[in-house]
């Protein structure tokens, strides 16, 4: 089974529950420590095997694509400061030339839409990958990775799934689980953001998939779904019909630095990861709490 070559990352969206942050600043490129969530995502995918990598960025967006650019005059600066150091991990941390591609998606008309946008760029390949760039996950293995091992070893599409609280059920898509081999559950359904006692399991779908490109047609033909919003899930439906779908229950933590509980947890558990910063972070935290 061939690997996943090219990745897709929706970053299109409006951000409103990061506001004011996300005013002017894409809520990408917010930090976890001292880098933003952008880098984590591309970094993961890197380490997953993807040689191309595929932004769906949308208005005041242009950050982003800034971030992965060679920044000539800080490289000069730093060179003549003697921090060559610095230069060089910032070099190292740039995709190969022509490997990132950038096209716009140009109203946000839902995640759906955006993983649309990226159709002809997707082009040939069977599968593809997502990644949504919000949904951090600290694992041992890049959790892209253990999406595509699973792919591999199935054949089929593969989602990203972790057990939520029941009352959180009403915030993901929810998976109708089937038969489960280790830690891959067959996909019977999916139902999008149910009510605790409507929800078919507490298995929640997490922002990494590996799809089929026969998602493109089905994201053509959809009507618009719940919140006016073409919706990434409702294709996935379709595509059942036709298509296995497994939900990996991944090895890692998912953090959601779209929200400010989440964002906020992802810097302290990034930062007590960190040599560096580790002993005296904690030394600052035990003042607060
Ligand atoms: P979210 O549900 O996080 O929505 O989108 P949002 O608009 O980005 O943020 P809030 O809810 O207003 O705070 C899930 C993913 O889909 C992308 C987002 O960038 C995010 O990665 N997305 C969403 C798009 O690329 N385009 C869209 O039209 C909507």
């Amino acid at each position: 089974m061939a690997s996943v070559r090219k990745v897709v990352f929706p970053v299109a969206g409006l951000g409103t529950r990061m506001l004011p942050a996300t005013k002017v600043l894409p809520k990408e490129m917010l930090p976890v420590v001292d880098k933003p969530v952008v880098q984590y995502a591309l970094e993961e995918a890197a380490e997953s095997g993807a040689e191309t990598f595929i932004f769906v960025t949308g208005r005041g967006k242009v950050l982003v694509e800034d971030h992965f650019d060679r920044a000539f005059e800080l490289f000069q600066m730093l060179e003549e400061k003697g921090k060559r150091g610095q230069r060089e991990a910032l070099e190292r941390a740039l995709p190969p030339p022509g490997r990132i591609v950038y096209t716009r998606q140009q109203a946000p008309l839902g995640l759906g839409h955006a993983v649309w946008c990226a159709r002809h760029l997707v082009g040939d390949d069977p599968f593809f990958g997502v990644i949504l760039v919000d949904d951090l996950i600290h694992a041992p293995v890049p959790c892209l990775r253990q999406l595509v091992d699973a792919h591999q070893a199935t054949g089929a599409n593969v989602v990203a799934v972790m057990e939520v609280p029941p009352e959180d059920t009403a915030k993901y898509g929810i998976i109708r689980p089937g038969a489960a081999e280790g830690d891959r559950v067959a996909v019977r359904g999916f139902v999008e953001k149910p009510r605790p006692e409507e929800a078919p399991s507490r298995l929640a779908v997490v922002g990494r998939y590996v799809l089929s490109r026969r998602i493109f047609p089905i994201l053509e033909r959809l009507d618009v779904g719940a919140g006016g919003e073409i919706q990434l899930t409702d294709a996935m439906s379709k595509l059942l019909e036709e298509e296995p779908f497994h939900g990996l229950r991944f090895t890692g933590r998912r953090f959601d630095c779209g929200d400010r509980l989440g964002y906020l947890e992802a810097i302290v558990a990034y930062a007590m990861e960190r040599e560096d910063l580790a002993a005296r972070f904690h030394a600052v935290l035990r003042r607060y709490v």
